[in-house]
């Protein structure tokens, strides 16, 4: 059965890139971006892997570590890196699971048969501190992800997480969010002293 926001991420052990992890202990307090790609020397996942390495100051500035996945083995991985980065003009240094066995991938559902019984599909988990799965997200083979909503989807969940509030379609940071139905007006106006409008009694929108 595949795994569902809310579930426990299923922890494992693995050799990475940076050594042997136990995923639950590497994840420690923060949260993990956890993303699967079909193979190493591919133009699509050479471009992704870039891009996540370019962006490691954007996710360490919200506790997010990054870890990818192939089913390659740590040698393929590393020799990789090293195009990766003269390619991409980064420095990668996040690690990078080695699923030569396919455990870890079947674990998660990454393997999609009719795309491919050994390779995996793009999956995305985002993680939480407490390792509950709070977002999933599968892109074909042939489709690069979008790295700007993989950060805005993180900065909604933190946001929500903290403020208690939720995200309208296309919110990024700055914008207004919504009040939950479940808050009462009551609670509301305590909580959001700054005063909110409500469109619809359903329909409350506030300035954080
Ligand atoms: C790629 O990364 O370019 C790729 C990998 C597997 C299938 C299709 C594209």
């Amino acid at each position: 059965m595949s795994l569902r926001i809310g579930d426990t991420a299923p922890d494992f052990h693995a050799d990475t890139t940076t050594g042997p992890i136990q995923f639950h202990d590497w994840i420690g307090a923060d949260w993990a971006f956890f993303f699967s790609h079909p193979a190493d020397f591919t133009p699509v996942c050479t471009t992704e892997m870039g891009r996540t390495a370019q962006l490691a100051e954007q996710f360490a500035a919200r506790g997010v570590k990054p870890i990818g996945l192939s089913t390659d083995t740590v040698a393929e991985h590393v020799k990789w890196i090293a195009d990766v980065n003269d390619t991409q003009n980064t420095n990668l240094v996040f690690p990078i699971v080695a699923d030569a066995d396919l455990g870890i991938a079947k674990l998660y559902d990454m393997i999609h048969p009719s795309e491919s019984e050994t390779a995996a599909v793009r999956s995305v988990f985002i993680i939480d501190p407490n390792k509950k799965i709070r977002l999933t997200m599968t892109y074909p083979m042939s489709v690069g992800r979008n790295f700007d909503e993989i950060l805005r989807v993180i900065d909604a969940l933190q946001t929500s997480d903290t403020r208690h509030i939720a995200t309208p379609a296309d919110w990024v940071p700055g914008q207004d969010v919504i009040i939950p139905p479940s808050i009462s007006d009551a609670d509301a106006k305590a909580a959001f002293p700054q005063g909110f409008r409500t469109i619809r009694p359903y329909l409350r929108t506030v300035k954080l």
